[in-house]
């Protein structure tokens, strides 16, 4: 057994980049079906045995935050909210202290649906912010898109967030070609009139098996001619590892000021700076959205594995981080697992 790391190692790769935000996925389950993220009828989901309890998600939690330098924990799914052990998973990672000496920033990427009952138990458990995704303010639309009709949820969540005080709200959108383009600019004037930081995001070939082709995809450029078009626009400050290029949108007739941000994850990557690594919901380590290897850590752990050896594990998965997700080179291939179930 191992006890040659030192505490605070980091997660270092081969590129010269450090991991510090990790996203945990909490169950590849959904209540939704977004048609860029599942099929109709859902997914083969993970058998019970496979996905880590309450007590090993803490634990690996733990590992990444006092030994791995880990500093923002966000959580994710499938749909975080259907994990019911959500606000004690929560209560758990809050007590922790990075290398910094502070708590760990909590978030969650949440479809919405049902937040309104649960925002007060999670923010008082020490969730900091939220990113709520919403594709659509027209009913039908959403319906069509996600397949089930809930949009007037999603509202209702938001503006439970907006009463919790959590800060900033983040709304993600992916833009689809002939299915929401016409939302655009009515969902950034709807984020800017309630102070929401929206996030246009390009679709990535990450969900039902061929069913991203580039040519369909609508690029971010396009989604700026369309916000231009509505919004005097200027570049926001640099964008360090955050993956959205933000926009300050000047205040104007209809809206006031505000900040819009577009996430070019194929046709403007932002790999060179990534600082994520992934937990998948039943103890996997991704080093990428798009790796192809995953590390086991659930094996490990229930066959009695030390925080060292855990610690090694994930940081020998880190060196081999790959430049680049490749998306557009010609070996690209999509990975085997579906964003639902690696986390978003
Ligand atoms: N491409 C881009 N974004 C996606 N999301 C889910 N699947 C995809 C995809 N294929 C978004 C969700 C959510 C976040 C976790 O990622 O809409 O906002
Ligand atoms: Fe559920 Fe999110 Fe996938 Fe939609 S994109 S089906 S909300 S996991």
């Amino acid at each position: 057994m191992s006890t040659a790391i030192l505490p605070q190692a980091s997660l270092l790769d081969a590129h010269g980049r450090v991991a510090r935000d990790l996203r945990v996925s909490l169950t590849d389950r959904c209540n939704l079906r977004c048609s860029y993220c599942m099929p109709a009828e859902g997914l083969a989901w993970l058998p019970a045995p496979q996905v880590l309890t309450d007590a090993e998600v803490i634990r690996l939690i733990t590992v990444a935050v006092a030994w791995l330098g880990v500093r923002k924990v966000r959580f994710t799914g499938g749909e975080p909210l259907l994990r019911p052990g959500l606000a004690g998973i929560i209560g758990a990672a809050k007590v922790l202290r990075t290398d910094q000496g502070t708590p760990p920033e909590l978030s969650l990427t949440t479809n919405g649906v049902g937040l309104d009952r649960r925002i007060d138990e999670l923010a008082d458990a020490g969730l900091d912010r939220v990113n709520i995704s919403l594709d659509s303010l027209d009913r039908e639309r959403y319906a069509s898109l996600a397949r089930r009709d809930r949009l007037s949820d999603v509202l209702r969540s938001l503006a439970a967030v907006e009463a919790a005080g959590l800060r900033p709200i983040k709304v993600n959108t992916v833009v689809m070609r002939g299915v929401n383009e016409a939302d655009v600019v009515a969902l950034a004037e709807f984020c800017l009139a309630r102070g929401y930081r929206l996030r246009f995001i390009e679709q990535m070939p990450l969900g039902p098996r061929h069913g991203w082709d580039r040519s369909r995809m609508v690029p971010a450029g396009e989604i700026l001619a369309m916000l231009e078009a509505r919004f005097r626009l200027t570049p926001a400050a640099q964008r360090g590892s955050a993956p959205a290029q933000e926009w300050l949108v000047s205040a104007a007739d209809g809206h006031p000021a505000g900040r819009i941000g577009v996430i070019a994850s194929v046709t403007a990557p932002f790999c060179a700076a990534c600082d994520r690594t992934r937990l998948t919901a039943d103890g996997q380590v991704r080093n990428c959205l798009f790796s192809h290897t995953e590390t086991d850590l659930r094996t490990a752990l229930r066959a009695g594995a030390l925080d060292d050896d855990l610690a090694e594990l994930w940081l020998g998965t880190h060196r081999d981080k790959a430049a680049g997700h490749g998306i557009g080179t010609a070996g690209f291939q999509q990975p085997a697992r579906t964003m639902s179930s690696i986390g978003g």
